[in-house]
């Protein structure tokens, strides 16, 4: 057993968050060059941490040791979401799992389907109507924020749109309280981020409790019906389901998919109207260069090792999936956009990924996503050609809190002349 590469520094000045939630990226790159292996030591959030960035790395911590390296439960998260399974360890968290998966699997998630493809439809079909093009995350932000308001709270901003738009603006607030420092002030017509985002919060609550109790249809009916261990239990989960987390997700996937197919993708986008393997291999190739999120904590509760290093009890243990999914172990040319790598050398290797987590703890929202982008990416597709406007823009990513180019980039969409086929894709991840 050798000791962990690098230094996790003194207490408080030997802290690297700063440097990290800077650029991710370049700290871990920096550091894997300078030791010559993907596990390395440092400090994040005051805490000794040892980052993972190898394939091989990943899965022992996230399937094989998951036992051994537990959720935080003093995450940041909490302060925002309350108890919710994401910051739940052992038996309670395997009893969440249990209950929740079911709204996101068979009949509870078949029933969102018509959701889904309406909403679709009704936020991407003017596309190319002004022949002005169009800034498309926050574009699939809203498509992400109607499905989700609409999925799981019955608010559908045709039917009610202020309560659509007071939820929408709360979500936003509550959002900035997950990235601003957690301190709670508040002094005559001034409050800080986090003190305005809690009470976002709290009138949430407030409007998902009243959904809970009057809402028998739908999402809300099938989570009120489930075995949970409280009566908070449910609202707190719909908090964290309705929260501008899943709506930035999507919208970066969504964003990503549309710049990596934009302009001279046409014969990528030809291929995959006809062939909805090759649609699934590039959602894959996607998710593997532009995870959304920059990766996922562990704490290990004993003495133990991950890549045949030390970990001592305590230390933090940070998976980095941008770094993971460029493990030249399993990913040849790991820079570049190749989607037919998944129907040769990485074919049947999805479950290498973990862009939605891995292992026992990975995203309960899998099936559902894929359901997502399918309506999403098929609906593109089979109505438009689009390119980057202007041609020449700055797509440097930024890769927190939630990955996306830094400048929005802007796209013109022309509508297909003839319909092509509806696109399908296999089941299965993404
Ligand atoms: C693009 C969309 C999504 C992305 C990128 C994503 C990503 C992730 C990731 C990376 C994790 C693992 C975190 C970790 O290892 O610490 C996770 C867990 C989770 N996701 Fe998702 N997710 C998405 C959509 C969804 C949806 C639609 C839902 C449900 C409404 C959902 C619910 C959850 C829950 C409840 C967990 C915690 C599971 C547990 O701790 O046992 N996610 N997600």
């Amino acid at each position: 057993m050798s000791k962990l590469v690098g230094t996790a520094g003194v207490s408080v000045l030997g802290d690297k968050s700063l440097e990290f939630y800077r650029d991710p990226v370049a700290f871990c790159e920096q550091r894997i060059e300078k030791h010559g292996t993907r596990i390395f030591q440092s400090r994040l959030l005051n805490k000794p941490t040892s980052f993972v960035c190898s394939v091989e790395g990943m899965k022992e911590l996230l399937c094989e040791k998951s036992s051994v390296f537990l959720k935080d439960p003093t995450d940041v998260m909490h302060n925002m979401y309350g108890d919710n399974i994401v910051t739940a360890n052992g038996e309670e968290a395997c009893l969440l799992r249990l209950s929740l998966t079911n709204l996101f699997t068979g009949k509870c998630l078949a029933s969102g389907s018509d959701l889904i493809n309406s909403v679709s439809e009704r936020c991407l079909k003017n596309l190319s109507a002004t022949g002005e093009p169009v800034s498309v995350y926050p574009l699939f932000k809203r498509l992400g924020t109607e499905l989700v308001l609409g999925l799981f709270l019955n608010v559908k901003p045709d039917e009610t749109p202020e309560l659509f738009q007071e939820i929408t603006a709360l979500c936003t607030l509550h959002w900035h309280g997950i990235i601003s420092t957690p301190i709670s002030v508040k002094v005559p017509l001034w409050s800080s981020g986090f003190c305005t985002a809690l009470e976002a919060k709290d009138k949430l609550m407030d409007i998902i409790k009243d959904k809970l109790e009057c809402e028998r249809q739908g999402f809300v009916g099938y989570l009120r019906d489930l075995p949970l261990p409280d009566a908070s239990c449910a609202s707190q989960h719909l908090l964290l389901f309705i929260s501008a987390l899943i709506p930035k997700a999507l919208a970066s996937l969504l964003t990503s998919f549309t710049l990596v197919l934009s302009g001279a993708g046409k014969e990528i986008r030809n291929r995959a109207r006809a062939d909805p393997d090759y649609l699934y291999y590039i959602l894959l190739e996607v998710q593997r260069l532009w995870p959304p999120f920059i990766g996922g904590r562990r704490i290990a509760n004993q003495d133990t090792t991950l890549g045949g290093f030390h970990i001592p009890k305590a230390y933090a243990a940070m998976y980095v999936s941008h770094a993971i999914h460029r493990d030249p172990e399993v990913f040849h040319q790991p820079e570049d956009f190749l989607p037919e790598r998944w129907c040769g050398r990485n074919a049947g290797q999805e479950h290498l990924l973990c862009s939605l987590g891995n292992g026992p703890r990975n995203c309960i929202g899998v099936q559902l996503n894929n359901v997502f982008l399918k309506a999403a990416c098929g609906y593109l597709l089979q109505h438009y050609d689009w390119d980057l406007s202007p041609y020449s823009q700055d797509l440097q990513y930024k890769w927190l809190p939630v990955s996306r180019p830094t400048v929005p980039p802007m796209v013109s969409f022309t509508e297909l002349e003839l319909e092509s086929s509806a696109t399908d894709l296999p089941d299965g991840p993404p």
